[in-house]
């Protein structure tokens, strides 16, 4: 233990810091810190009050739950208080926490409802006669600010509920949050109009209901689903909490489509590991999953402690938020050219993950967020996005930040960088003269979609380009075996499958061709449009752009850019090369070209036993292009289960992978599979 006047200074200190963040978090919808910094605050003072109870005050941060209410709202008193939720961080204090339980109830298995923990705001709203006509926030659990006029611009509120048989009053609590499509949607809108955006969904959410402005509350793209009950006329609705939010749901709420009634911890585990393999797939965000005792009764039994119940329990995710040093800002150069700033980091681990890049998309964005070298920044890894920089903690900037410059040349070539006409776009201006370009349109060409060259990823591409063996894909064609057995992580063997992969990728489709080229602004949907309409190449390369036009998707953008692709000599001489080299398609139009490799880019799973050899099964799914792989993951298209499956196929069914029996699989290779 550390002497008494130590832990109070600490206890002060940290109180300083909870106090200043709660300001920033609820007050000012603009947080100092992500979550994950702030609850370790809050853990560690909580954990310094136990230890020395006489430092406990009235006022501690650890004594209430959120903050004033801002200026500007009326102020309103809950009926009933808005409590607020334990949290379990790992298995094990979930396991703690049902033990708890069944020694309260004393009962060998407890019943538990399972929702998931919307990330957004908590809403109380009041219904009279069947007709909203209060809503509130938590405020501090006791008291809110009156938010009526922003929550009725919400679709999923109803304003009058269905049917005639709600008790009155009614008051329904329940979670105010944005989707992720939504959030992401604003924030691209504030970024256009060179504004700040929210650092994330829940406080674009919390900003949004904030307006003292409705009609700029109406605009938002907010939501609402409910989970749990206030002030009822005559109790309870139903004997259970699950039962409850079925009858809400009943009455025109939406209840989430995830709640699920579980049995005992094992039933928790479950839930919580299948809701986390999901997470990603969920379209708003979530920070972990709730367990309640379902029965009311029990609930009872069971009371409260301070601020939150003894019957749940929220089992949050490890937090996606981070905090982490600015070390530099290098530039990416992509394959047509644009330069992107990335941030370099020092290491750091967000949600078991070992982050240290995010991308910085363009000065602007650098410049619009203050961000300079030796900051203190706020890192993001959500889903499968792409980790991002949320902003600085200006708190803990130190004295000798460094301001980042664009240069005026390409950090691989030197040639000139131009702004596109947009603004926000900085090009380099070599072309395939600048290595960085050239091994992307490489990688491009061989990639999945395009050339699905299997085995020529990016430390091959890097090594063929830089050793100068290969300046155009054309060259790939013409690479030796003995050269590529040479090559840093080639051996004789894998030498020998990247020659059988460039042999088999000549045999393609136009369309797939067309996009492995790399044209600006031709994707795998324009590649095929444009390959239906011209069967035949050369017409294509000769079509004006007044032609082109008349194909379907193709604007003068996209016309322009094609245009000026086939005007160039080089890369005609490219194309021809490719031609020479035996890359060739069968002379039928359009989609029809892709019934050649029908399966081409699906991924499947072979597991339990087969009635044939699984090596036959193999390759007749590579003969029509599809891909075999040995493990399930979000990316298989197709599951084959035979006798006696077992955890791939129920790690399938967790992703919700298709899953296929021997004659889902015989429809496929037919031709019949929903391929
Ligand atoms: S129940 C008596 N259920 O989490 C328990 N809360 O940390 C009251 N939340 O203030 C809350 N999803 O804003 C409950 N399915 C859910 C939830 C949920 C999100 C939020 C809510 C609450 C906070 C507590």
């Amino acid at each position: 233990m550390m002497p008494l006047q130590d832990a109070a200074a600490r206890v002060a200190e940290l109180r300083r810091q909870i106090e200043l963040h709660n300001y920033h978090y609820y007050v000012l919808d603009d947080p100092l810190l992500p979550d994950s910094e702030y609850d370790r605050l809050l853990r560690e003072l909580k954990a310094l009050e136990d230890r020395y109870p006489a430092l406990v005050t009235g006022d501690s941060p650890t004594q209430r739950v959120g903050a004033k209410p801002r200026e500007g709202f009326a102020e309103v008193t809950h009926k009933l208080p808005m409590l607020s939720l334990d949290n379990a961080f790992d298995d094990r204090e979930l396991i703690e926490f049902d033990r708890r339980t069944r020694e309260r109830l004393g009962r060998a298995t407890v019943i538990y409802a399972a929702e998931p923990k919307l990330d957004g705001l908590a809403i109380s709203l009041r219904y009279e006669g069947g007709i909203l006509i209060q809503a509130a926030t938590r405020g501090d659990g006791q008291q809110g600010e009156d938010v009526t006029g922003n929550v009725r611009t919400i679709a999923s509120v109803p304003l009058r509920l269905l049917g005639d048989d709600w008790p009155t009053p009614l008051e329904v609590r329940g979670e105010v949050y944005m989707t992720t499509r939504g959030f992401e949607q604003i924030n691209g809108d504030a970024a256009r109009r060179g504004e700040k955006g929210f650092a994330n969904p829940r406080n674009a959410a919390a900003g949004s209901l904030r307006q003292l402005d409705p009609t700029i509350t109406a605009r938002r793209p907010l939501e609402f689903s409910c989970y749990g009950l206030g002030d009822v006329a005559g109790g309870d609705l139903a004997p259970t909490h699950s039962a409850s939010l079925r009858r809400l749901g009943g009455w025109g709420f939406r209840v989430s489509r995830e709640l699920a009634q579980v049995s005992g911890v094992e039933g928790c585990l479950a839930y919580f590991r299948a809701i986390s393999e999901k997470r990603n797939r969920l379209p708003y965000e979530i920070d972990g999953v709730v367990f309640k005792v379902d029965d009311l009764a029990q609930q009872r039994q069971m009371g409260f402690v301070s601020r939150a119940p003894r019957w749940a329990i929220a089992r949050k995710f490890p937090a996606h938020e981070e905090i982490t040093r600015l070390l530099a800002i290098d530039l990416q150069v992509g394959r047509t050219g644009a330069v992107t700033p990335v941030a370099r980091l020092e290491p750091v681990s967000i949600a078991g993950v070992t982050v240290t890049n995010a991308t910085l998309h363009n000065e602007d964005e650098i410049l619009r967020k203050d961000l300079r070298i030796g900051d203190s920044v706020i890192v993001r890894r959500a889903g499968d996005v792409i980790p991002q920089v949320m902003g600085v903690v200006l708190e803990r900037r130190p004295a000798c930040t460094q301001v980042f410059q664009m240069p005026n040349h390409c950090p691989e070539c030197g040639s000139d960088l131009v702004k596109e006409t947009d603004g926000a776009i900085l090009r380099c201006s070599g072309g395939l003269y600048c290595p960085a370009q050239r091994k992307r349109s490489i990688r491009h060409f061989a990639s999945r979609r395009g050339m699905d060259i299997e085995g020529l990823g990016d430390k091959i591409v890097e090594q063929l380009v830089d050793k100068g063996i290969v300046l155009t894909p054309a060259d790939l064609f013409r690479v030796t075996r003995d050269a590529l057995a040479a090559l840093d992580r080639m051996g004789e063997k894998s030498a020998n499958n990247l020659c059988q992969a460039l042999e088999r990728s000549k045999h393609t489709t136009l369309a797939r061709f067309l996009y492995a080229l790399g044209i600006r602004e031709v994707g795998e949907a324009t590649a095929r449009a444009l390959a239906s309409h011209y069967p035949n190449l050369t017409d294509l390369q000769e079509a004006d752009e007044t032609e082109l036009m008349r194909i379907p998707d193709v604007g003068p953008v996209v016309a322009e850019h094609i245009h000026a692709f086939f005007r160039q000599p080089h890369n005609l001489e490219v194309i021809e090369s490719l031609r020479q080299s035996g890359i060739h398609w069968d002379s039928i139009t359009g989609s029809k070209q892709e019934r050649g490799r029908p399966l081409a880019g699906k991924t499947l799973v072979l597991t339990g036993t087969l009635s044939q050899p699984r090596e036959t099964v193999k390759e007749r799914l590579a003969l029509l292009g599809a891909r075999v792989t040995g493990t399930v993951s979000s990316k298989t298209d197709f599951l084959v289960a035979g006798e006696a499956a077992g955890s791939k196929l129920d790690k399938a069914r967790v992703l919700g992978v298709t899953i296929l029996d021997e004659q889902g699989l015989e429809s496929l290779l037919a031709g019949n599979g929903d391929a």
